[in-house]
């Protein structure tokens, strides 16, 4: 999914819709494009590439007009060019359309239109849409809209707008989040809050199955079947601090180095070592029912199926519950067996991923407890679960993960301490590990200021097009994610795993010229990790650790080092992370990668 940007009021609408699609290319995408109304005919330039190239082929006088919509698209059906791009406009061209999603029954729908002598310009999925719309348009495009998405099967967010019809814009969501701001005689309609904030700050969030209509003084919000619906207006919580770079030079280094604020922001009013205890308001009503919890499933895609993993260890740990970590994707489809007393915990940064999504509604639909561990607040995931606890790190605008990943760390780590004093865990135990919590904000400032050291390092080895990232325990879900970031943004081949499965296999991978990672703080696994550090030493690996400070004797047997400070084990993977994501960030600016703006990848996948 990518991004949409409408505008209605008194403004110029261009310029407004390009600042909102600059706002929104952290998402990701291919191609970009807008409408806008100018007397009573639509102007469309759309163009594949970035913003700028769009930006580069408008001329501002042939675009005079206070009503528009844009898009940034993330191909899903057809090459991503000119054609292809959004928005597309019915046969006609006085309906124009920009959609996020995917039209799953199109071939179909293509053909009976087809049949009827519509020609199709485009090999999207979407054209089908606003042709659709098109046949049905009898000067009333709200029904118009609502005729045609009775016909349709699959996700979307749409806006829509009629040369016919000056000022207005319809707005439609299923699966796709589309928020419509309200400001004094103006609306923005956009699918991330990002594109709103610097125009105004009271919105409404459409739920699926909802259509709203805006005119340039007024809105309407109905179902689909256009039923009436009293939407709540809410003010967006988030600054337009938040989402600029504030003098960094990325937002990924902006996130990493903010680590110790976000930390520190997700555990206010949480952790508290002077009561003594863990506050979470989101799970207060369920308190009871989880002490009976007998097995969790943790769930999600990519970084936070990683955060699952972490989560794995904390819960049996900790907590002493059986758990069991899932890729989204696969649970949904695997008709998993759900008895009473399983609770099903959905991790998710943006809180619109298409297979976290669906993993949740399976697990509701077999009558599990479904909580949400999500950082955007009011997406479709915190809304869809029975409960959960918000990361409240603040927005994420860089692609590859890094602050919420710690943030979603963080949350298991307060669910399975607050699980664990309800079963087991003393409360000695519990206060050592909410003073240990309370210091990780400072530690992780320390280990950031190693950023140039670590920088040197990625010098030396950003030409090595093969990597081998191993940890143990706690620390093996840091070698999967230290390997993840390392693919995404500076597409070198990266493969993680626990230390031990090393000689099972890749261990024939191993040259004198292979960096191989390990996450080698000092714990219960240190003496087995230092003998697999041993054993790619034998075959003149290369060997980078990162160790707790003070370690010695690591320092005798790898070429580099990166130090974190001692922490119990159960913590270690909130800090171990922190280098491997400086080692990635490094590493891909040396290579010239576009760190915030990684090949293919979109920053939410809401499609399947
Ligand atoms: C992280 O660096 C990735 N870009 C990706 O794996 C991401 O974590 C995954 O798509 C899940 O996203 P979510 O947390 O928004 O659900
Ligand atoms: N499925 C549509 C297309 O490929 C929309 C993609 C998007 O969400 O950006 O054009």
């Amino acid at each position: 999914m990518c991004g949409i940007v409408g505008y209605t009021g008194f403004r110029q609408a261009h310029p407004i819709l390009i600042e909102g699609l600059k706002r929104l290319e952290y998402r990701g995408y291919d191609s970009a494009g807008v409408a806008i109304q100018v007397n009573g005919h639509l102007e469309v330039v759309k163009r594949a590439g970035r913003i700028s190239v769009l930006e580069s082929n408008l001329r501002p006088d042939t675009l005079l007009g206070t009503c528009g919509i844009s898009h940034t698209r993330w191909a899903t059906h057809g090459a991503p060019n000119d054609v292809n791009a959004h928005p597309h406009l019915d046969a006609t061209g006085r309906i124009a359309l920009v959609h996020n999603g995917i039209i799953e029954n199109y071939q179909a729908l293509r053909t009976y239109l087809e049949h009827r002598g519509v020609e199709f310009k485009s090999d999207t999925d979407t054209e089908v849409l606003v042709q659709l719309v098109g046949h049905f348009y009898r000067d009333d495009l709200e029904a118009a809209v609502r005729a045609a998405l009775r016909d349709v099967r699959g996700t979307y967010g749409i806006a829509v707008i009629c040369s016919d019809e000056p000022g207005k814009i319809v707005a439609a969501r299923k699966g796709s989040p589309l928020i419509i701001g309200i400001g004094d005689g103006e609306f923005v309609v956009a699918s991330d809050a990002a594109a709103i904030i610097q125009h105004m700050t009271q919105v409404i969030y459409l739920s699926d199955g909802e259509m709203a209509t805006v005119w340039d003084d007024g809105f309407r919000t109905t179902t689909l079947d256009a039923l009436p619906v009293n939407k709540e207006v809410t003010e967006l919580e988030l600054s337009l601090e938040d989402i600029e770079l504030g003098g960094h030079e990325h937002f990924m280094l902006k996130e990493i180095l903010e680590q110790p604020e976000s930390l520190a922001d997700g555990m206010r009013g949480r952790v508290n070592v002077a009561d003594g205890r863990i506050h979470l308001g989101g799970l207060a009503s369920l308190a009871r029912e989880l002490v009976q919890t007998k097995r969790v499933i943790l769930t999600g895609c990519g970084t936070a199926w990683h955060a699952g993993l972490v989560g794995e260890y904390l819960f049996e740990d900790l907590a002493r519950i059986p758990t069991e970590v899932e890729y989204a994707s696969e649970f949904r489809y695997r008709n998993p067996v759900l008895e009473p007393g399983t609770v099903v915990i959905a991790i998710s940064q943006s809180g619109e991923t298409a297979d976290t999504l669906a993993a949740l509604r399976e697990a509701r639909d077999k009558g599990s407890l479904v909580l949400g561990v999500v950082n955007v607040v009011g997406s479709t995931i915190a809304r869809e679960t029975d409960a959960g606890v918000y990361l409240h790190v603040g927005p994420e605008i860089g692609v590859a993960s890094t602050k919420a990943y710690l943030g979603q760390v963080l949350v298991l780590t307060m669910i399975a301490l607050y699980m664990g004093r309800r079963k087991h865990l003393s409360q000695p135990d519990l206060l050592r590990y909410l003073s240990a919590l309370e210091a990780l904000p400072g530690q992780i400032r320390k280990i950031t200021q190693q950023s140039d050291d670590i920088r040197k390092v990625a010098d030396k080895f950003k030409d090595s097009e093969n990597w081998l990232y191993l940890g143990r325990g706690y620390n093996y879900p840091t070698a999967l994610e230290g390997a993840l970031k390392l693919k995404e943004i500076s597409y070198i081949h990266a493969e993680g795993m626990p230390a031990a499965e090393m000689k099972h296999g890749p261990i024939a991978l191993i040259t004198k010229d292979m960096p191989v990672v390990f996450i080698a703080p000092r714990n219960s696994h240190y003496d087995k990790v230092i003998s697999n550090i041993e054993e790619v030493r034998a075959r003149r690996g290369r060997v980078i650790a990162v160790a707790t400070e003070g370690d010695t004797e690591i320092a005798k047997l790898a070429e580099h080092v990166f130090y974190v400070p001692d922490v119990p084990e159960p913590l270690q993977p909130m800090l171990t992370v922190v280098p491997l994501q400086l080692l990635a960030y490094h590493a891909a600016v040396l290579r010239g990668c576009d760190v915030d703006k990684p090949r293919n990848l979109a920053k939410s996948v809401t499609v399947e």
